[in-house]
């Protein structure tokens, strides 16, 4: 069972997390280009935007399957299991709550006339520096187990 769970958790994290990387990574970039340019459309910052936001809900599989491994494999008491939900969290309050919005402004700024650039592009950038820092230490922390008493 712990296997299967397991299965779905990674799964989740690559598929999930992995756009939502992608994607937030290229968007400061896309947004920069939208304002230098403002004839270029905003079709790239908006799909960029619906990757992001969409993928962030797959994403909320995976804490769901690692709970429901670490339940089922009995490390819920673990200190690199306390650390990643935390940690987890975090990363998920730093995607919803500011890559998004910020995003979301900008989209919005971009579309009215003309563009203020109330929030630049560079601290959405900065933001989701923040969300990629902290889910690949939550990788790391699922890979190094610090304190794990469970094997290699
Ligand atoms: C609520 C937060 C999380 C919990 C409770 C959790 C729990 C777990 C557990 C119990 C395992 C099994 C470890 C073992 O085989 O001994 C695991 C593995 C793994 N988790 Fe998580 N996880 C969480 C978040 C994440 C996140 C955010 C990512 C990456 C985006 C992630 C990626 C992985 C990976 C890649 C493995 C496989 C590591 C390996 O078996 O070597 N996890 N997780």
């Amino acid at each position: 069972m712990s296997k299967v769970l397991l299965i779905l958790h990674v799964l989740a994290a690559v598929i999930a997390i992995g756009p939502v990387t992608v994607a937030a990574s290229m968007f400061p970039a896309a947004a920069r280009r939208a304002y230098a340019d403002p004839g270029s459309g905003l079709s790239v910052p908006r799909l960029l935007n619906r990757i992001c936001r969409v993928y962030a809900i797959f994403g909320l599989a995976v804490p769901f399957f690692g709970l429901a491994t670490a339940g089922s494999m009995r490390v819920f008491g673990d200190v690199w299991v306390l650390v990643s939900i935390v940690l987890t969290a975090a990363a998920a309050g730093v995607l919803a709550l500011l890559v998004l919005p910020g995003q979301n402004a900008i989209l919005a700024d971009l579309g009215a006339q003309p563009p203020s650039e109330p929030l630049t592009a560079g601290r959405v950038a900065m933001y989701t520096g923040v969300f990629n820092l902290l889910w690949a230490v939550v990788t790391v922390l699922m890979i190094v187990r610090p304190g794990s008493t469970t094997g290699a």
